[in-house]
């Protein structure tokens, strides 16, 4: 019990380092070199190793930048060590040795799953440990070129009398991971497990001290897998990489927007589609939306791939700045195939399915939306317009309704730009 807040279990266990700088803790009293010009730092030219897996490579921003210390997490059974046993696997193409360290499987399931996923090479070497020390010894003696730790919750650390997947544990032997990374410039893979509400879990300050941040999205239940960065200092952030789960594991899903894409039978009321770009790609993702008579007092908002108060922030605006009021109705919003959209091009989207489906009028199938609304019923422009209005004409859409600051001054063949201001011109699309 902490004698100071009185909470319980709260504390955490630290090691004792001894300070070499007397007078100066933490992070500083490992600094101890002269400060540089900045210009004056010899720029390296960092070759990247690649996985030849090219959705993950794009993930981590175009390969593998040596000592880079790499996190991914996901849910239980998403695929996490199967991902990584197939990208150690590509790595040996150029045979060099590869470590892959497991603390959750025998070397007997390893190799199991490496006949199912076919990835047995004389490089790749795999070995059940938890004991960090040792691991540390292993990485020393067989200098492999990239290593792998499935999983950070399962790493002990002599140093610590707590059990493995304690806060102290986790960190330290991340640290410990991190040194020898940045140290020998072996890039290094944590497989982190994450809890049900989406955090990782163990500390949180795992995310700040790893370069980069992976997690795996999607419905366990569908074939599809999502590879999102969430954090990357060697590439762009929110790149997201396509896989489908398959028997043989994860095989890369190159054209991904074909995958989102709806297929109706016939055309419905409620559904749009959204120019997204995740990353450095643009997406086209299905949003549908279901208004129905409520029964309640309180109205359901609900959203499944978006941000709920966006939601209630939109029909606010809808209502204020265009008189269409929902407060008898239940509103369902969901983005079609377990995609998360963070961004607020999906607010004119989002409100043109509502609408459409509110007045029961079908969107054509081969109009696509993208767009910011304000608060003051304004359309926004959104970042890369062309780029997204391309997209949607590389896969046959013939019309498009976006903010009059992303209509593009040369017209784009086969594509009929609608260009809307404020938000009454979007209810006018429905007359
Ligand atoms: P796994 O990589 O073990 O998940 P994690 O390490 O994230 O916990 O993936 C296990 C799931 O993937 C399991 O439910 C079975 C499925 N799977 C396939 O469908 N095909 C395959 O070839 C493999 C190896 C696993
Ligand atoms: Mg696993």
């Amino acid at each position: 019990r902490c004698p100071d807040c009185g909470q319980w279990d709260t504390l955490v266990e630290e090691t004792r380092a001894p300070n070499p700088l007397p007078g100066i803790t933490g992070h500083l009293a490992s600094v101890s070199s002269e400060p540089v010009s900045i210009g004056a730092v010899a720029l390296e030219k960092t070759q990247r190793l690649t996985t030849g897996i090219a959705e993950f490579d794009r993930v981590l921003g175009g390969g593998l930048v040596p000592g880079t210390l790499v996190l991914i997490g996901g849910d239980p059974g998403i695929g996490k060590s199967t991902l990584m046993l197939q990208a150690l696997y590509g790595l040996t193409a150029n045979s060099q040795k590869v470590l892959y360290v497991s603390g959750e499987e025998s070397v007997q399931q390893l190799r199991i799953r490496s006949k199912r996923l076919d990835t047995v090479s004389p490089d790749l070497l795999v070995v059940s440990e938890i004991n960090l020390a040792a691991i540390l010894a292993m990485v020393e003696k067989f200098h492999p070129q990239v290593l792998v730790v499935d999983s950070i919750q399962t790493m002990f650390s002599g140093d610590l009398t707590s059990a493995p997947g304690s806060v102290s544990q986790v960190r330290e032997s991340a640290m410990k991971l991190m040194l020898m990374a940045k140290k020998t410039g072996i890039p290094t893979f944590l497989v982190g497990h994450v809890t049900k509400d989406g955090a990782i879990a163990g500390p949180r300050l795992l995310e700040h001290m790893v370069d980069t941040v992976l997690y795996f999205e999607g419905e366990s239940g569908s074939q599809f897998r999502l590879v999102r960065s969430i954090k990357n200092r060697f590439g762009a952030v929110n790149e997201l990489g396509v896989f489908a789960m398959t028997d043989k594991g994860l095989r890369e899903v190159s054209n991904p927007s074909a995958i989102f894409l709806s297929r109706h039978q016939q055309e419905v009321a409620g559904s749009v589609i959204l120019v997204t770009r995740e990353g450095t790609r643009p997406l086209l993702v299905e949003v549908q939306a279901l208004v129905d008579d409520s029964p309640l007092s309180n109205p359901r908002r609900v959203t499944l791939g978006l941000e709920q108060n966006r939601l209630s922030m939109l029909l606010a605006v809808l209502h204020r700045h265009c008189g269409v009021a929902m407060f008898d109705q239940d509103v369902y919003v969901n983005v079609v195939g377990g995609v998360r959209i963070t961004e607020t091009a999906a607010d004119l989207p989002v409100l043109l399915s509502v609408l459409s489906s509110l007045k029961d009028r079908i969107v054509p199938r081969e109009l696509a939306a993208f767009g910011e609304v304000g608060l003051a019923g304004e359309i926004r422009p959104v970042p890369n317009g062309q780029e997204r209005l391309r997209e949607a004409a590389k896969h046959g859409f013939k019309r498009a309704v976006v903010p009059r600051a992303n209509a593009p001054k040369k017209a784009i063949a086969g594509l009929e730009v609608i260009a809307v201001d404020r938000l009454p011109d979007v209810l006018e699309l429905f007359d």
